[in-house]
């Protein structure tokens, strides 16, 4: 049996934390579907497909087991078609607990047959979210232990234009 998890966000832009996580859930699941959101509610820095090639290149190294794609709507639909039966979530701090208790009990709810697997961030990525990234990117500042290296090169250029 080939256990497949799904590991969705919306990743605007991809951190460490964020690719510490894909790297370690390449290690224990057969297949690893990165779900990129596409959110209609929020307004992004980068759009979809930007999002989705950065986190291509920057997972390139962790095998073919693992993909990158863009979804709408509900996750645990997106696991359904991916043919998944986890989803994964990083874990910073307990301030994360309670939003991703509720979600993992909304998902099971919705579907009893994929579970949550949590995995705690990296001690080092504790402190990290995409939205401190963009705003140590958008005021200059260094960004190259916070987002993998194809992200800060985006954010730079993107900064860079204004
Ligand atoms: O990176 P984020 O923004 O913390 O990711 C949140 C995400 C995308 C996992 C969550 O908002 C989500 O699953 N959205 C899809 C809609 C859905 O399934 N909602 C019900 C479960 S909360």
């Amino acid at each position: 049996m080939s256990r497949i998890a799904v590991f969705p966000g919306s990743f605007d832009p991809m951190t460490n934390a964020h690719l510490d996580v894909a790297r370690r859930a390449a290690t224990l699941f057969d297949g690893l579907v990165v779900g990129v959101l596409n959110n209609t509610k929020k307004q992004p820095i980068f759009a979809i497909d930007e999002r989705v090639g950065l986190i291509r290149a920057s997972v390139a190294d962790l095998g073919d087991h693992v993909r990158v794609e863009a979804f709408d709507g509900l996750t645990v639909e997106f696991a359904r078609r991916s043919g998944a039966s986890f989803v994964v979530r990083g874990l910073r701090a307990v301030s994360d607990f309670e939003a991703e208790l509720q979600m993992a009990h909304t998902n099971r709810k919705l579907a009893p047959e994929i579970d949550t697997a949590f995995l705690m961030s990296a001690l080092e990525f504790g402190y990290l979210s995409s939205t401190l990234a963009k705003e140590v990117a958008q005021f200059g500042g260094e960004i190259d232990g916070m987002v993998p290296p194809p992200v800060a090169s985006a954010l730079r250029e993107r900064f860079a234009a204004g």
